[in-house]
Order: C-alpha cells, then sequence, then structure tokens
C-alpha cells in the first residue's frame, strides 16, 4: 500500500525540505509514501492572492479566510477521486487542521492515522482559521503539544514523520517499529554500540554475553525502570506481571534508600 499525505501551506518549501531527506525520502523513492504539497496562495481567487484578513469584531492578528482553505482541499479531493473514484474509502479520508485546540498528537493517533491511505494535513498561520473551516471542512484536528508555534508545518511534519516510520518496510530494520519508546507503552531500554569501554565507562556486561533471553529481562527491565523514574503516568495505563510489579517495588525502595524486605527463594535476593 502508498500511503499519501497532501500538505496544504503557504510555505509549502519548509515541508519539501524535510521530506527531501533521509527516511521519508527512501519511502517516497520506494513508493511507500507519497506527498504532495499545495500552497494555499494559489487557490486565492482575488488578485492580491489574499489569504488572510482581518478578524469580524476587531483584536489584533489576521485570521485565515475560508474560500482559499476550502478551494484547495477540494481541488485535493477531486484527486484523491480520480485516483479511486468515489468508493466510501475516499469520504472517509481525514481532512486534519493542525491547531493547538486539536487533540495531542500521540504514538496511538500515529497509529491510527497509519490505516488510511489518503490524509490531508491543512497548515495554518497568523492568528487562526476561520471558523466555518474548523466546522464544515475539517474532520479532525491536531495538536502536537500544549505549545503555540508560528505556523502548522512543523506539527503537519510530525504526523506524517511518525506515521511514515509505522508503514512496513520504511524502516531499514525488519522489527521496525516495534521497540520504539511507547510502542509498548513504555519507554525504550538503554542502547549501547561500540567500543565496550569508551573513557572508562562499561557497557553493561549482559548485553555482551550474547545470551538473548537474559538480555530481553534485562531490556523489559530497565525500560520499566526508565519509564518509572521518567513517565510514571505511562505506567498507569498497563498490566504488568507479578514479577514486573515486585520489580519497581525494588526500585522504589531502592531510590527511597529503604532496605529490600524480602529475600527470595535463590537466597540471591531481588533483581
Ligand atoms: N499550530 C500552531 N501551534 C500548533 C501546535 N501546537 N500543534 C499543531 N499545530 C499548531
Amino acid at each position: 500500500m502508498t500511503m499519501r499525505f497532501d500538505i496544504l501551506t503557504l510555505f509549502p518549501e519548509i515541508c519539501a525540505a524535510y521530506l527531501r531527506e533521509s527516511i521519508l525520502k527512501r519511502a517516497q523513492a520506494s513508493g511507500l509514501l507519497r506527498v504532495h504539497l499545495h500552497n494555499i496562495r494559489d487557490y486565492a481567487a482575488d488578485k492580491h492572492k489574499m489569504t488572510d484578513d482581518l478578524p469580524y469584531g476587531g483584536g489584533g492578528g489576521m485570521v485565515m479566510k475560508p474560500e482559499p482553505v476550502f478551494a484547495a482541499v477540494e481541488a485535493v479531493m477531486r484527486e484523491w477521486r480520480l485516483e479511486i473514484g468515489d468508493s466510501i474509502s475516499n469520504l472517509q479520508s481525514p481532512i486534519i487542521l493542525l491547531t493547538p485546540q486539536g487533540r495531542t498528537f500521540t504514538q496511538t493517533v500515529a497509529r491510527e492515522l497509519a490505516h488510511h491511505e489518503r490524509i490531508a494535513l491543512i497548515c495554518g498561520r497568523y492568528e487562526g482559521f476561520d471558523e466555518r473551516i474548523r466546522e464544515h471542512l475539517a474532520t479532525d484536528e491536531i495538536s502536537i503539544g500544549d505549545y503555540v508555534l508560528t505556523g502548522g508545518e512543523l506539527a503537519a511534519l510530525v504526523v506524517v514523520d511518525a506515521v511514515t516510520r509505522l508503514l512496513p518496510g520504511a524502516l531499514g530494520d525488519p522489527t521496525g517499529a516495534e521497540d520504539d519508546s511507547f510502542a509498548s507503552g513504555l519507554l525504550e531500554y538503554p542502547h549501547y554500540t561500540r567500543p565496550p569501554n569508551f573513557r572508562g565507562w562499561t557497557v553493561p556486561e549482559v548485553l555482551l554475553s550474547g545470551d538473548h533471553a537474559r538480555i530481553a529481562r534485562w531490556r523489559r527491565r530497565e525500560s520499566l525502570r526508565r519509564t518509572f523514574l521518567r513517565r510514571p503516568d505511562l505506567l498507569l495505563k498497563l498490566e504488568l506481571a507479578e514479577d514486573e510489579r515486585r520489580f519497581l517495588t525494588d526500585v522504589a525502595d531502592e531510590l527511597a534508600g529503604r532496605p529490600r524486605p524480602r529475600v527470595d527463594s535463590s537466597g540471591q535476593g531481588g533483581q
């Protein structure tokens, strides 16, 4: 399957630069990904090519006019229709507004979007969009976090990037995005590469052992430890095995400087 994104923006070149490099470049070359950039200004009907105007009711800032944005999205939808006909799936393709007022983008949202074959991303500039774009054109609104950017382009690129790397074959590695932070609901375990000793800082012995079961166990525990220490909110959403919960109790005890209350049956203590 090829995934097609259409990015509608006043600054297509910002997006083009990012799409020309690395994994997104490769995904396009291999036919996994297509990204069409559309300049909203090309759809402005008046002779000054105006895309923004003063807000009704006064106040500062400018507002994105509805006509060019509607015209641009309708042109994209016509292109989609030429590709696939008037099928149901066309009607279900998301038309997403990038705005700080949208639902927060997460790995779960990225996975959800990766199921679509076509997605339109509308990037705003200025103070905001005319509300009629929100009400009658967009099917979804996404924010990439609780901060305000000068435009939606970076947010659109974040969405394209996070979704593309989930497409089977987009990452060189056959296990793909399976081990990513958040994929399992946990942060990723620490990584090491050569040399085994760098300025006296050594790689954990278990990683050099060649014992794959031990390595997997160590990685799982380090993922748990790291998530507990940095993002305990993520752990609340997970069901952990009994021994994993005990491991985290030990981590918490160690952190608090409490002696370990239990000695396990091997007589070697926790871990
Ligand atoms: N446009 C401006 N700020 C944004 C944000 N945080 N997320 C998405 N689009 C935006």
